[in-house]
């Protein structure tokens, strides 16, 4: 199964990178605390994000898309969460954990309050992780994105997928590379006007951190926006 296939790929591969420790599972308190440190101020910033902007029930259902170890529920506590990812993860007792692909959500339309993703958003072609959001997602529902890469322009987006696939070779994992789509700003804001959003904030975020990209580490990229029209 093609998921089995990229889940062994991407769990070794975080392993050997530091992300993952000794407990197996991709989380800030078993992998490297100066790979985490980045990807938890994101994610406080997110929760922060969401009180702020957040107008709708006092519980909202957020569903952690791309949720790797499920760890950002311990940021959202005021929220039911639903984390789905491509591995088979189970790893709180607190959260329902759901083994599926983002770009085909197993959630009715119009169901959730809030579409969140850590470092996940660019592990698909942007039109289908947005399209995505936008089925599952309340009008007045919010696009919550933290840590993917984002670059200007095209040119610079084939750069960087160069560059990430080079890196996959050479860490071992080559196939890995297919399912990377660092993101074109212009191509995200497209996809998420067409899709009836509204961006409340939109921060490309610092692409030139080589030492972070040698390490496959996070880029600070900030995303919030609305459902406007259903
Ligand atoms: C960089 S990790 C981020 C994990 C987690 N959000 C965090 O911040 O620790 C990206 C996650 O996206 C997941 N992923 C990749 N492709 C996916 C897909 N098509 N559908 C669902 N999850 C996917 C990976 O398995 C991985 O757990």
């Amino acid at each position: 199964m093609a998921a089995d296939r990229f889940a062994a790929q991407y769990t070794a591969l975080r392993r050997q990178e530091g992300w993952i420790g000794a407990d197996g599972r991709e989380d800030p308190e078993g992998g490297e605390p100066r790979l985490w440190r980045g990807r938890l101020e994101s994610v406080a910033q997110a929760a922060t994000a969401l009180s702020s902007q957040w107008t709708g029930p006092s519980r909202p259902v957020v569903v952690d898309i791309g949720s790797g170890g499920g760890w950002a529920a311990r940021y959202f506590g005021d929220a039911d969460i639903i984390a789905i990812d491509l591995l088979d993860i189970d790893s709180r007792p607190d959260v329902l954990q759901v083994r599926a692909d983002m770009r085909s959500l197993p959630l009715r339309d119009h169901t959730v309050d809030v579409a969140f993703y850590a470092a996940s958003l660019h592990y698909a072609p942007v039109s289908n992780a947005i399209g995505e959001a936008a089925r599952v997602l309340r009008a007045g529902g919010l696009l919550v994105a933290v840590d993917s890469p984002m670059y200007g322009d095209r040119r610079r987006q084939a750069l960087a997928e160069a560059r990430s696939a080079a890196y996959y070779a050479e860490a071992g994992f080559p196939e890995l590379a297919a399912h990377y789509h660092p993101i074109d700003v212009t191509a995200l804001r497209a996809a998420l006007a067409s899709d009836g959003f509204k961006v409340l904030r939109l921060e490309a975020g610092v692409t030139a951190r080589r030492w972070w990209e040698r390490l496959g580490g996070p880029e600070r990229s900030f995303l919030v926006a609305r459902l406007l029209r259903r």
